[in-house]
């Protein structure tokens, strides 16, 4: 019958929600099915799973929202004194948290369109939320900074288990951009990355509050940078004094991919190469609330073809070139293995989300185009922005505005809440 599959078609979203092999419905062979409609018909195979109807408890974690936190609550959850008692409730926030925010996520998954969930790397994504998800919810009320420890270890290898979320995700919505809309991919990437940064964040934090590591951020000076033969010079300008608490990993990130971007254009620009490429500019101002990054770069500007998919996980710059060479698959899994294996020789302390690190200088092949998007969703995070202005044939302009009081709330979905 049409309601029989393939064995690949059952290799679906894992154990916790495999469909029946006889409610299976085929994945659509041709042209892309309206979303919505394979929506509802992914809902009706899941609602006949038996091990979906026992997931009462799933329902109950969706039922409740979040509780967002300013980055001001995050730095001085402690406060100057830490104690035993400071630190069991910062622990308790971070077990009962987790559970809830993953839950959402998990749920959103299973509401995505059939085509989507059988993706090899997002069902990856799926199982591993799943897991994170048991393994929270079980942890009883930590009570002494015995039980904290033990809480400690299992949150840093949750960590460490979920470092190849990003490109598995990145990965897994590019392998479905011919058949989904572009939009409904990039919502979820959005939503879903957005949520990923706040569990790590809330995550790590408490590690770092449990290392009585616990001070405000400065700007890091690692982003300046000394000219170099082929390198354009970066000049930085305006207010170098600046202090404001931020994630310090989450700047390095969004400036890192903003510089990447310039310096890659100016040498594109200006080659073959003249004596000397115009330098980049950032320039650092501030307002009340409110800091202010400019990247000026004379890179030639962005084609007006590609603009319109600039800020898109799905259709982005480099879409293309990844789906002409998905199938180079086990050099893709190879590079994933290595990338879990290398952040096992990173401390912790230095690796705040350390896959993205990672990919600051990950290999070419895991360059996904998805540097800007994931930048603004940084920056829109912590309710900041990003703007880019082209300048056709000359060069652009890039405005990161950061909240200087870190009085604002995370910014968990996408209507800014
Ligand atoms: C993630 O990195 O995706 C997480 O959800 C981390 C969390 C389980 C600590």
């Amino acid at each position: 019958s049409s309601l029989e599959s393939s064995p690949t078609q059952t290799a679906l979203i894992g154990s916790h929600a495999k469909v029946p092999r006889s409610r299976v419905i085929p994945a659509p062979t041709t042209t892309p099915t309206v979303a919505t409609e394979i929506n509802a018909r992914y809902l009706s195979s899941i609602q006949h799973n038996p091990r979906w109807r026992a997931s009462g408890v799933l329902d109950s974690y969706v039922a409740q929202p979040a509780h967002p936190i300013s980055l001001r609550q995050l730095v001085f959850f402690g406060g100057r004194n830490l104690d035993e008692k400071k630190i069991i409730n910062s622990a308790n926030y971070v077990r009962t948290e987790l559970p809830l925010r993953i839950a959402h996520r998990i749920r959103d998954m299973q509401k995505l369109p059939y085509v989507v969930v059988t993706n090899r790397h997002l069902s990856e994504v799926y199982e591993l939320y799943y897991k994170a998800f048991e393994s929270f919810r079980k942890i009883p009320e930590i009570k002494s900074l015995e039980d904290n420890e033990k809480f400690c270890e299992i949150v840093k290898t949750a960590l460490q288990e979920h470092l190849t979320v990003i490109p598995r995700l990145a990965m897994g919505v590019l392998e479905c951009s011919d058949l989904v809309p572009s939009h409904e991919l990039d919502r979820f990437m959005n939503v879903i990355l957005r949520s990923r940064i706040s569990r790590r964040v809330i995550a790590e934090q408490h590690l770092a509050l449990t290392d009585t590591f616990n001070s405000p951020f400065h700007f890091p000076d690692s982003v300046s940078h000394q000219p170099h033969d082929f390198v354009p010079e970066v000049q930085i300008e305006g207010r170098l004094d600046t202090t404001f608490p931020y994630i310090p990993s989450h700047l390095e990130y969004i400036i890192g991919e903003l510089l990447r971007n310039s310096i890659q254009a100016t040498i594109d620009h200006h080659t073959p190469l003249s004596t000397s490429l115009p330098p980049i500019k950032v320039l650092i101002c501030h307002t009340k609330e409110h800091i202010i990054f400019r990247v000026s770069d004379q890179g030639g500007g962005i084609p007006i073809a590609e603009l319109a998919h600039l800020w898109s996980f799905a259709k982005g710059p480099r879409a293309a070139s990844y789906l002409q060479n998905f199938s180079r698959v086990p050099k893709m899994a190879a590079t994933l293995q290595e990338l879990q294996k290398t952040a096992h020789t990173h401390s912790r302390r230095e690796s705040m989300d350390t896959s993205l690190s990672r990919l600051t200088s990950r290999p070419p092949n895991l360059r996904l185009g998805m540097g800007l998007p994931m930048s603004r969703v940084y920056a829109e995070y912590w309710a900041g922005s990003l703007e880019l202005h082209s300048l056709d044939g000359y060069g652009t302009d890039v405005f990161l505005q950061v909240s200087k009081l870190g009085n604002k709330c995370e910014r968990l979905n996408l209507d800014g809440v």
